[in-house]
């Protein structure tokens, strides 16, 4: 039974509108993840945005618990039914139905569709809702309905949003199965499963710790969880031993060669959620960082890595699961499998780095086990942990074969102190809630007109005026900042990379950005003239719109370049389109090499040149991928899209605005390569205006180099200066030579006898030269050396040793030092004592000589 289905369905013949699944990432930001089937539907439940013309609407909605309110992370892998990624099936009321019939409607589907035996089903409701409670007995017998307080029963999206009373399904799976203290109903066992959740939503809290306001309309959210749904039809007890996870599992043995068991098979959980979350964040554009999503992202591949490496991995294999997972879920969720390559080089390469780090992390940890007598250090496990990203079961795993404990209590503290600085941190990416008073304007115009893809001046009214906090203003006086509702309006609004229009409303203001918020396009101005509402103005969009533009098409040639010339793994990861640059970041794993960037350059180059027009045409979206238009992954399009192509070279879905024919793009230079994370490359490139002032800094800098060389040929210039280098090099060698001192030997019983100063070169070297061109030799020299002294003494065949009158003399100059019999040296510190030395030495070898 294919169950997204068989749900989805049997809500549109409750007159339910099926809306597709949304991003992970929610499209108003107010939440780190989508962390459940309302998210996307929420400025509908609070009256934000006016209700849909139809009320109700069903979903399969992919959802993620990892991180704020709703985090499941610690539990997965360690219960039967907790995971980060998962798919929630849903349907909602705004403001149409409420309690009797969503009861009505999940019993329906559940004993109906899904035909789960009626006597296996438990529900619970609100400790204080007696209508749910008498509303449900039509189905289920008074024993099998608990009431629970708020704990349980009341639901809120965040800290902030929609909330109310809840009333939840559970399933049980039987005492034969799970018989544990907590399996019992409210309790944290797997026996008794909540497979639906039937939100009544009632009240709104606007700030965190704020009162519930109740809302205008009462509605519904629901929420029953796929895995689990698929787990229990199967007759499988946990929901990974369901077809949506066993092949991932099965993988994973073979890889390693080690058969999975439920009781240990934590490791094995943990990857085959974790691949999942992984798979679907970076399919939908999400990369590895150290910050908001993307360091969750890598959080959670770490994790699974980790366990990977208690299962026995010690090099990548996660990237190995992508194919598996693709064929589990590739049917409903297209884009994985086109993104698959570039994800699978993704995963390896962060696998690979994180490799690294585990076996530096076994180096600290062998190190302190030298150190360690009964108890390892709770402070090095914390560093393992924290630094190394060392689960503590490993570390503790590890001690376990060394018959060692550790001290969990200076873990436990040191742990409490991060935690409290970690929430501190997460401060902020939480539930900020500020949106002005779009709804009114919503209500009371609909959204605008934009009519800049044919025109750059246009008349148009001013419907409503916004203060600079989106507060609703009749009008706005000279110097002030607001922002602009036009009914008619050529201003671009910043989206898919290219940046809002700038210009003017003639005579009245000039317009400082443009921007969309919830589908209205506002423009920024500041007023040069008092402006009211309801005036009509002349905008008109400035002339560097002409230069973005040129970018914004240079940006599709260079990304039908990049697939042409580096291959079909390249996936657009973040783009830029200002009228002075554009920026391109797309996945590829490493960096480019000259040749190739001049390849991409001169193909784009090649493409401008055939004076190519533009095409823009709007069409359905499965007509628009049959042509093989590119598409970014959670832009958000309706059913009809715009394609944007320039004949055979490049075609792509795309809201933005574009030159109408290639040659006005004029020239197309690289002016920098470079990576963002591991695996995204980015190019930065100018064309038209940009590439012509770009060339005359180029220009001026040659300019600056040929007067610098003095000479009109530059390279002639510069082969002179080397050419001057070498000769001085040749001059300073001669000088240092000449400014050797000659030594000469005086002879004592037939020994030739030196005690001299040599102010330049290598004494050591002259030691050896002097034992070259004598027989006999008894030989000390002294060197300066700043405030020091440098002492070396040669011996050769002669009744004396280096060491011992090294000895004698270095402690006149304030030093020590000592040797072999035939060389010593030495270092002094007194350079004043040099006369004193230097006869003490001669008395010295006079003596030992005589
Ligand atoms: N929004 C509700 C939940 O996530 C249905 O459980």
């Amino acid at each position: 039974m294919d169950i997204r289905e068989e749900f989805l369905k049997f809500f549109e013949s409750k007159n339910h509108q099926r809306v597709a699944s949304a991003p992970l990432v929610p499209e108003d930001a107010t939440l780190l993840f989508n962390n459940a089937g309302m998210v996307p539907f929420k400025s509908i439940f609070t009256g934000e945005v006016p209700t849909p013309s139809n009320p109700r609407a069903t979903s399969c909605q992919t959802c993620l618990r990892a991180g704020g309110k709703h985090n499941d992370l610690e539990n997965v892998g360690h219960t039967a039914r907790h995971h980060t990624f998962f798919e929630m099936l849903g349907n909602f009321s705004f403001g149409d139905y409420f309690k009797e019939e969503v009861i009505d409607y999940s019993w329906e589907f559940i004993t109906e569709v899904l035909e789960l035996p009626v006597e296996k089903l438990w529900v619970t409701v609100h400790e204080s809702d007696d209508e749910a409670e008498k509303l449900w007995q039509k189905h289920v017998p008074l024993e099998r309905i608990m009431r629970l307080g708020d704990e349980d029963n009341f639901w809120s999206m965040g800290d902030t949003g929609p909330c109310g009373p809840c009333s939840e399904i559970f399933y049980d799976q039987g005492k034969e199965h799970f018989n544990g203290p907590e399996d019992k109903m409210g309790g944290e066992g797997d026996r008794f499963l909540e497979i639906w959740n039937l939100v009544f939503m009632q009240y709104e809290v606007k700030e965190k710790g704020g009162e519930r306001i109740p809302l205008a309309k009462p509605s519904i959210d629901t929420g029953m969880g796929l895995e689990r749904v698929v787990a229990i039809k199967e007759g499988a007890l946990s929901n990974y031993g369901s077809s949506l996870f066993m092949p991932i599992i099965r993988k994973v043995e073979e890889l390693i060669g080690k058969e999975y068991e439920y009781e240990s098979g934590a490791s094995y959980r943990v990857i085959a959620d974790h691949i999942r979350t992984a798979v679907f964040l970076l399919s939908q554009g999400i990369n590895f960082s150290n910050e908001g999503r993307g360091y969750v992202l890598r959080r959670i591949l770490r994790r699974a890595v980790r366990h990977g490496y208690l299962l026995g991995f010690r090099k990548p294999f996660m990237y190995k699961l992508v194919d598996t997972l693709v064929s589990i879920m590739g049917k409903e969720y297209a884009y994985l499998s086109e993104k698959s390559d570039a994800v699978k080089e993704q995963i390896e390469l962060e696998e690979a780095r994180f490799f690294k780090t585990i076996e530096s992390g076994i180096a600290l940890f062998e190190d302190e086990l030298e150190n360690t007598k009964d108890v390892f250090s709770g402070e090095v496990a914390f560093k393992l942990y924290d630094t190394f990203g060392f689960p503590l079961d490993l570390t503790e795993d590890m001690l376990k074969s060394h018959n060692l404990k550790l001290d969990a209590d200076k873990f436990d503290s040191l742990m409490n102190e991060q935690r409290t600085r970690a929430k501190a941190a997460w401060k902020g990416s939480g539930d900020a809630d500020t949106h002005g008073d779009f709804k009114v304007l919503l209500e009371n115009f609909g959204e605008n007109t934009f009519v800049g893809y044919e025109f750059t001046s246009h008349s148009g009214e001013v419907q409503a005026l916004l203060d600079a906090d989106f507060k609703i203003t009749g009008s706005l006086t000279e110097g002030e900042k607001g922002w602009v509702l036009l009914d008619i309006t050529p201003f671009y609004a910043e989206s898919g990379g290219q940046v809002g229009d700038t210009g003017e409303l003639e005579g009245f203001a000039k317009v400082l950005d443009t921007k969309k918020f919830f589908g209205l396009n506002l423009s920024q101005i500041e007023v040069t003239k008092e402006l009211k509402v309801s005036t009509v103005v002349d905008s008109h969009v400035d002339i560097s719109r002409q230069e973005i533009t040129k970018h914004h098409s240079a940006t599709h040639l260079l990304h039908a370049v990049l697939f042409d010339v580096l291959g079909d793994h390249i996936s657009q990861a973040g783009s830029l389109n200002e009228a002075n640059r554009l920026r391109f970041d797309f996945s590829h794993p490493k960096a480019l090499e000259h040749s190739e960037l001049a390849e991409i350059e001169q193909r784009v180059n090649a493409i401008i040149a055939r004076g190519i027009d533009a095409k823009t045409e709007v069409m359905d979206i499965d007509r628009a991928r049959e042509s093989g238009a590119k598409a970014q992954f959670g832009e958000k399009y309706g059913d009809d899209v715009r394609v944007v192509s320039f004949e055979d070279a490049s075609i792509e879905l795309c809201g933005g605005v574009h030159v109408g024919n290639t040659a006005s793009i004029g020239s197309f230079i690289i002016t920098k390569e470079s990576g963002v994370s591991a695996g995204v490359r980015r190019i930065e490139a100018v064309v038209g205006r940009a590439a012509y002032e770009h060339f005359c800094e180029q220009r001026m800098l040659l300019k600056q180099v040929e007067s610098e060389v003095k000479n009109l040929d530059v390279i002639a210039g510069i082969n002179r200066l080397k050419s001057t280098i070498e000769e001085l090099k040749v001059e300073v060698k001669e000088a240092q030579e000449s400014a050797k001192v000659e030594i000469t030997a005086s002879e004592i019983n037939g020994v030739a006898v030196v005690v001299e100063e040599y102010p330049n070169g290598d004494i050591k070297e002259k030691i050896d030269e002097l034992k070259n061109q004598n027989d006999k030799l008894c030989a000390m020299l002294f060197q300066v050396k700043g405030d020091k002294v440098l002492i070396a003494a040669g011996v050769k065949d002669a009744n004396a040793k280096a060491g011992d009158w090294i000895k004698q003399i270095a402690p006149i100059l304030g030093g020590g030092g000592g040797g072999r019999p035939d060389f010593a040296q030495a270092g002094g510190k007194d350079k004043t004592k040099l006369p004193e030395a230097k006869e003490a030495s001669l008395k010295f070898i006079t003596e030992a000589l005589s």
